[in-house]
């Protein structure tokens, strides 16, 4: 019987891969003629796709990594996983709004750089702890207003956790029919443009997939719309924001905090940007339930075509 043979291009999680029945395919990165691709965040945008091949599958909900209208064209389906990573993101959304509502961030790298890069300790470590507290002084979430844009399977988990720690949320999306509609908060207000959400919200947070619509949404004009002192947290794409405008709206103080999982060298060394590299989906259970979906739908199309 002829094997399948499937090229990953990222590390995927042994617990989808182990469940690929090694009778019908063969597995590894060194793969020479793929009949199916395997990835989570590698470019194939800059890949030579190879002859032959059947499908390709993310391990993840994006497929900006992907060349899909090229493999549209050619007839190659590609598989996503949506939502099986968004109880990861929400978590980290929160955590998010959280480290820069309290200066959390820029609290710890201070009491760090006391002691790492200053060498204090003892009562001269106390008294710097004490008289550099005020500059982190935070706020609180209740009665704030968090604006989501985009209600797919991650906004949708955004909104209501948020709801959880008495913020005001307002829900935005792009599409005319919402598809995980059911699943939100009644308590959610929607409403019906973007610059409502900017001009209302002291924090947004973006949940869209990078597409022409969606790239550079986040600009100076809707910058401008937001209250002064507001925060923009971004776990979607790069691409969503114009980082040159964010940039500036932080120096001039409009914004007070970027909270951003792509960072760009200008971005990770500004003072006011919490930079991550690309955490998002990064907990094991994300990725054992990414990589699951992404096998399965994989398997099932090459050995049934469906
Ligand atoms: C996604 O699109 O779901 C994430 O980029 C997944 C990942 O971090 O690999």
């Amino acid at each position: 019987m002829t094997k399948f043979a499937i090229k990953t291009m990222n590390a995927i999680s042994p617990v989808g891969l182990q469940r690929l029945d090694r009778d019908r395919f063969d597995v590894g990165t060194d793969i020479e003629s793929p009949r199916a691709i395997l990835l989570r965040s590698a470019d194939l945008h800059s890949v030579e796709l190879p002859p032959q091949l059947y499908a390709v599958a993310r391990a993840g909900a994006g497929t900006n990594n992907i060349p899909v209208d090229k493999l549209a064209a050619l007839g190659i389906p590609v598989f996503n996983t949506p939502g099986a990573n968004a109880n990861a993101v929400k978590e980290l959304v929160i955590a998010g709004m959280l480290l820069a509502a309290r200066n959390l961030y820029h609290a710890a790298d201070y009491t760090r750089s006391l002691v790492a890069d200053q060498g204090l300790s003892g009562k001269e470590l106390e008294l710097r702890v004490e008289a550099g507290k005020k500059k982190f002084a935070g706020f609180e979430l209740p009665g704030r207003t968090l604006g989501v844009v985009g209600l797919g399977s991650i906004g949708v988990l955004v909104a209501n956790a948020a709801q959880s720690l008495a913020l005001k949320v307002l829900g935005y999306d792009p599409a005319v029919t919402i598809k995980n509609a059911w699943q939100l908060s009644p308590s959610v207000e929607q409403v019906t443009s973007v610059e409502e959400l900017f001009s209302r919200a002291d924090m947004v947070t973006l949940h869209v997939p990078l597409v022409e619509g969606t790239r550079g949404m986040v600009d100076a004009a809707r910058i401008a719309l937001m209250p002064s002192g507001g925060v923009v947290l971004n776990f979607a794409r790069g691409g969503v924001v114009d980082e040159g405008a964010v940039l500036a709206a932080l120096d001039s103080g409009h914004l007070r905090c970027y909270v951003n999982d792509f960072p760009t060298v200008a971005g990770a060394v500004h003072p006011r940007v919490i930079a991550l590299p690309h955490l998002g989906a990064s907990t094991g259970e994300a990725e054992d339930n990414c990589a699951v979906m992404a096998v399965d739908q994989l398997s099932d199309y090459l050995l049934n075509g469906n």
